[in-house]
């Protein structure tokens, strides 16, 4: 559990989340944690007396090898940290909440079941804060004080740069040409620790106040590029539901606890989750580099596979995108072998809005695509076929098949070309026979 005494643990005490929030251990690094108070099993009992949690786990048979049960049990703790913090009174663990906790934890011996039951054992008035138990003040003075001063360590080789303001990172980063910024590291510490491309120049922006920035002005949500995505749900899931069912299915808590929407954008792979939403919302890049600030449409900044128009020195400061209007209907679709925690096979976002209450003539459709291409796709020309149309039978079978040859799909282990193309006409089909009154 990790607590980050800066200024994002400000924005999260004002809106009543809990300052500890599960995170995965297994890919950040220890120097992006300056500032942070971490809590790990080790501490969880005292004198040798289990925590209401553990205890739940071995009345219940929650454990066999054991291999998993520390991962469980801090993904339970943190959940019961919320629950401990909720306006709603702190009612027991419920199936789903403890089946979206655990949505990054396998087990592979004592199957799910129990370690379910023990989830709903817990009795949450017997639980004490996490954040009561071990973040004292002077602790945290001393953090804040950390979180506040820019840090730079170089050692055998390997180069770690964590600036407090946006300009530094610019001047690091031209002085340093072959710095790789680290976010999540959902991407890059995999690379490091299991495909061994050694990372040696590393920049990271949790220091950074102005990029944890998250506001909404003139109907559109300006993120900035260390917003999480649990945070960008939090701040969005009243005006686009449909967002927030979608990053619900996308990644653990653990990884939208620490990973950004700014991460997903600039890590370009044309099968990343949010670049489809961003194609159908308007949404657009600010970047700064050495020679000033620039704002670049989504659909310029995807230039080919996992290449942007970042130019060198360049990072990016923010996202902004439209919130949909009333009389738009958004769908955000993943197909992905597992339902949860996987990278799909193919994503899309359909936005339309009809010219009559009655739904019969569409008015404006943005269609957008990832996993079809080498780059996350907007089907200009299905859109422009279908617009001032009222899709029939016929109509719907000429758009699926411009909407065809806009897509280039490769076949690899999520499947083959020929089922990609599949897969993205029964979205369309199915969008159009859900959503047609
Ligand atoms: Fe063995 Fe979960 S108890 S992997």
């Amino acid at each position: 559990l990790r607590s980050f005494a800066g200024f994002e643990s400000d924005k999260k005490k004002a809106a009543g989340v809990p300052d500890f929030e599960p995170i995965n251990a297994c890919i950040v690094t220890v120097a992006q944690m300056d500032g942070s108070n971490l809590v790990t099993i080790d501490a969880l009992a005292s004198a040798d007396r289990p925590t209401p949690v553990q205890s739940s786990m071995i009345k219940c048979h929650g454990s066999q090898c054991g291999f998993c049960t520390p991962g469980i049990v801090m993904a339970l703790t943190g959940l019961v940290e919320k629950k401990l913090r909720s306006p709603e009174g702190q009612k027991n663990i419920s199936h789903r909440e403890a089946k979206n906790a655990l949505t990054g934890n396998l087990c592979r011996c004592t199957g799910y079941q129990p370690i379910l039951e023990a989830a709903a054992a817990i009795q949450i008035s017997n639980c004490d804060s996490v954040n009561e138990r071990f973040a004292s003040k002077s602790q945290r003075r001393e953090l804040r004080a950390a979180a506040s001063r820019a840090l730079a360590l170089e050692d055998e080789g390997f180069k770690f740069f964590a600036p407090t303001s946006v300009r530094g990172a610019v001047k690091l980063m031209t002085e340093n040409p072959k710095l790789r910024i680290l976010g999540a590291a959902t991407d890059l510490g995999v690379a490091h620790n299991k495909w061994r491309q050694r990372l040696t120049e590393v920049l990271s922006l949790h220091l950074i106040p102005e990029l944890y920035e998250v506001k909404t002005v003139k109907n559109r949500v300006h993120v900035g590029a260390r917003v999480t995505f649990s945070e960008l749900r939090r701040a969005t899931e009243n005006v686009i539901p449909e967002l927030a069912k979608f990053i619900d299915l996308f990644a653990s808590p653990q990884i939208k606890n620490f990973a950004t929407l700014v991460g997903n954008v600039a890590n370009a792979s044309p099968i990343g989750d949010t670049p489809p939403f961003l194609l159908v919302s308007a949404a657009v890049v600010e970047t700064l580099g050495p020679k000033g600030p620039r704002s670049i449409s989504i659909e310029d900044f995807f230039v080919g596979y996992r290449k942007t128009a970042l130019r060198k020195g360049e990072l990016i400061t923010s996202i902004s995108f439209a919130i949909p209007a009333k009389s738009d209907v958004l769908v955000l679709k993943k197909v992905s072998e597992r339902k949860d925690l996987d990278i799909s096979s193919v994503n899309a976002a359909i936005n339309a809005t009809w010219s009559d209450a009655k739904r019969g003539r569409l008015k404006t459709i943005r269609l957008a695509v990832g996993g079809v291409a080498a780059t996350a796709l907007r089907l200009r020309k299905t859109e422009t076929y279908l617009e001032g149309k009222a899709p029939d039978a016929k109509i719907l079978d000429e758009a699926i098949r411009i909407m065809h040859g806009e897509i280039t799909p490769i076949g690899d282990l999520r499947g083959s070309a020929a089922f990609r193309h599949v897969l993205v006409e029964n979205i369309v089909r199915r969008f159009f026979a859900e959503f047609r009154l």
